[in-house]
């Protein structure tokens, strides 16, 4: 079944059709293009039925792996039900927003670890790991920053804020995206950096500081740079695959404390003219070379363009992930995979990806009664699949 074009556009073509003598078939072929350029076109072979209760915490550790995903702090104190299956389906855990600068930092000179110490304790208190995001971003700034940090006083502000956050929980720590989003070759530099408020204060060095702050604030921490757009062969991703590359390289040139790269993969569904498996593993082939190991951070799919069908969408969505994991679990240097969100409840797509016709979004492996979806039975295949590490 595929994707029906908006009436208008069907009527414009077929009297186009009709004024321009266009045979039927050249018209039904131009509609199946345009559907096909959108990936929303369903394999009806695709099967995702068949494999069993365990869970995904189980399926990944079978293969050496390990999964999770991000938790809405909403959700901590208010939503048993939901910490319940999380607990169930996850062995990790990543604050969605708890660890960032702007609920950290209520003050230039206080910090407010109320609700980061509640997640750790949550963690701690279920048996999962515990990941950290994030030490840097450009986002997230407390509104005090911009009035406040000048370049004197930036690479005290940055070390401090480091070395307080990192030590506060070292030792409890698999992983902290020390840096998150630093690549943004649309901003014309040659290094493909973004011309963030970090760099203007400090220059491209404020990587490495950052890096080295947090290596000696909790040296038991895996120190991860994390990022967006890395998934899919269009010029603009192909872009900055290259400029993280090219960030890569130099900070092991230097000597950096980096030990993993982040690759956030929020998908789109199955787009499949913009999917290259080949191009994807060569660029994870890469960076494993470098001697770094890989974490897939944030994944989650964007069904916003897919048709309003449940059914069909959950199967598009389904394919996304397991087209995707198919091809990152072939690499041996991919350690983790979390899901930004465990359930259609809580995810950010709601707000910063709505749907035009005002239905909810259905992007992660549970739905928002806590139902595991077909999402939830690809990336369990995946796993299932995927070779021991
Ligand atoms: O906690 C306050 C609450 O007190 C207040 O009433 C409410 C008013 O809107 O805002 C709440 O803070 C919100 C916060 O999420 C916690 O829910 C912020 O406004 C909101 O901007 C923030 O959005 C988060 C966003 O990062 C910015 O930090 C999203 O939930 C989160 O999913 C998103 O995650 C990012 C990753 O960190 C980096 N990669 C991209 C990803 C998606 O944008």
């Amino acid at each position: 079944m595929t994707h029906k074009l908006p009436l208008g556009r069907r009527t414009f073509l077929l009297s186009l059709a009709a004024l321009s003598g266009m045979g039927a078939f050249a018209i039904a072929d131009k509609l199946r293009y345009t559907n096909r350029s959108w990936g929303a076109t369903d394999d009806p072979e695709k099967d995702f039925s068949g494999i069993g209760d365990a869970s995904l915490r189980d399926r990944a550790a079978a293969k050496g792996l390990i999964y999770g995903a991000a938790f809405p702090h909403a959700a901590l104190s208010s939503d048993s039900a939901f910490a319940a299956a999380f607990a169930q389906e996850c062995a990790i855990l990543v604050p969605e927003s708890v660890l960032k600068w702007k609920a950290l930092r209520p003050e230039p000179n206080r910090f407010d670890f109320a609700a980061s110490d509640l997640m750790a304790e949550f963690a701690h208190n279920h048996g999962l790991l515990f990941r950290g995001h994030t030490l840097v971003w450009h986002r997230a700034l407390p509104q005090w920053f911009e009035p406040t940090v000048n370049s004197r006083n930036a690479e005290k502000l940055l070390v401090d804020h480091i070395a307080t956050v990192a030590r506060r929980y070292a030792g409890k720590m698999h992983s902290w995206d020390v840096v998150n989003e630093a690549v943004h070759p649309k901003d014309g530099r040659s290094d493909g950096l973004r011309n963030s408020p970090w760099l203007q204060l400090l220059g491209p060095d404020y990587i490495d500081i950052a890096f080295r702050a947090a290596a000696e604030a909790d040296p038991q921490a895996l120190l991860v740079y994390n990022d967006y757009g890395l998934d899919y062969d269009t010029r603009e991703e192909e872009a900055r695959r290259t400029a993280v590359l090219k960030l890569l390289e130099r900070l092991k040139s230097k000597g950096t404390p980096i030990h993993a790269l982040g690759i956030q993969a929020h998908l789109l569904h199955s787009d499949k003219p913009f999917f290259n498996p080949a191009k994807l593993s060569s660029f994870l082939r890469e960076v494993a070379s470098l001697n770094l190991r890989i974490l897939i951070t944030e994944m989650d799919v964007t069904d916003k363009k897919l048709a309003v069908d449940v059914t069909l969408r959950d199967r598009l969505v389904a394919t996304a992930y397991e087209d995707y994991l198919s091809v990152v679990l072939q690499e041996p240097a991919v350690i983790a995979v979390l899901t930004w969100g465990l359930s259609d409840r809580y995810t950010w797509l709601s707000q910063d990806r709505p749907r035009a016709d005002k239905t909810p979004v259905r992007p992660l492996p549970l739905d928002a009664q806590l139902r595991r979806k077909l999402a939830w039975n690809a990336i369990a295949r995946a796993f299932d699949q995927a070779p021991m590490r």
